[in-house]
């Protein structure tokens, strides 16, 4: 993507991106409707797609080349990352949104031919924007963020976890999920990926693991951990797949290769 080109594209997003964070805290003073998609515990909110609808207005008519793949499926369907794709989520955290009114973020990545170029995650109540533009840097609210320490370790890790992992699941049984919360310095869990991202990031955590997530919740985090030398694959080490679900490991080099080896060990 041509440098200029993509600074414009960056202001424009971030713009909109402000924009959208005022739409959201002003809907959410009023009653909204909440309902269910797969299960009772997956939410979406008339302001999820109202904020969706927003970005896919706007980047329709400024940008009609562009392809979207929003959440809510408010556009059309993506089949292909060629061409300049925005990946959106438009609350990410829609439970703490619903539970909390606070910690759920919006998150936006552009690729181009499948290279993430922009990434933002808006932390819309505490107005923390995070972004990372590819080979020039991440920041917090314009203050450039450091590269993550390499040499931390596994044991020294404060380590984003999800509740998927307090129930059985098939790719590692109760023994190992103790071993590994024995094995790390801590376990947090927010409730929003797209935040676990930018923490990693800022370096307020050191990994984030999870066995479920979509394109929009990793998009934009993805380009944002890259920038400052950290790592996203799926738990086998293979790259991720942005038109697919993915399991997902983050964190520094050393890290990674201490959860990629512990995950694919067999038990002790
Ligand atoms: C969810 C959050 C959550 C993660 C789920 C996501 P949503 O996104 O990021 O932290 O554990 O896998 O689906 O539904 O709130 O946009
Ligand atoms: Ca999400
Ligand atoms: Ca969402």
């Amino acid at each position: 993507m041509i440098e200029n080109y993509r600074d414009h594209l960056l202001d424009q997003a971030k713009e909109w991106l402000l924009e959208a964070g005022e739409l959201i805290k002003t809907s959410m003073q009023q009653p909204y409707r909440i309902d269910t998609k797969r299960d009772r515990k997956d939410l979406v909110t008339e302001i999820d797609q109202k904020t969706e609808q927003f970005f896919i207005d706007n980047i329709t008519e400024k940008y009609p080349d562009h392809k979207i793949l929003g959440e809510e499926g408010m556009g059309e369907e993506v089949h292909s990352l060629d061409g300049t794709v925005w990946i959106i989520d438009p609350i990410d955290g829609t439970m703490n949104f619903v539970h909390q009114q606070r910690f759920f973020a919006i998150s936006i990545g552009i690729y181009h031919d499948g290279i993430g170029e922009i990434g933002l995650i808006y932390d819309v109540m505490s107005d923390v924007v995070y972004e990372g533009i590819r080979g020039e840097g991440a920041y917090k609210n314009g203050q450039r963020l450091k590269p993550i320490d390499p040499d931390k370790t596994l044991t020294e890790a404060l380590v984003g976890l999800n509740n998927f992992w307090a129930i059985p699941n098939r790719r590692l049984d109760e023994k190992k999920i103790h071993e590994l919360v024995r094995k790390v310095k801590g376990t947090r869990s927010y409730g929003s990926a797209a935040l676990e991202f930018a923490f990693i990031a800022e370096g307020i955590i050191d990994a984030y693991i999870t066995m479920r997530l979509q394109p929009w919740d990793i998009a934009a985090g993805k380009i944002i951990v890259d920038e400052v030398g950290g790592i996203t694959t799926r738990v086998d080490g293979s790259s991720i797949d942005m038109l697919m679900g993915n399991t997902v490991i983050c964190s520094n080099k050393s890290i990674h290769e201490s959860l990629l080896s512990f995950i694919q060990e067999k038990d002790t």
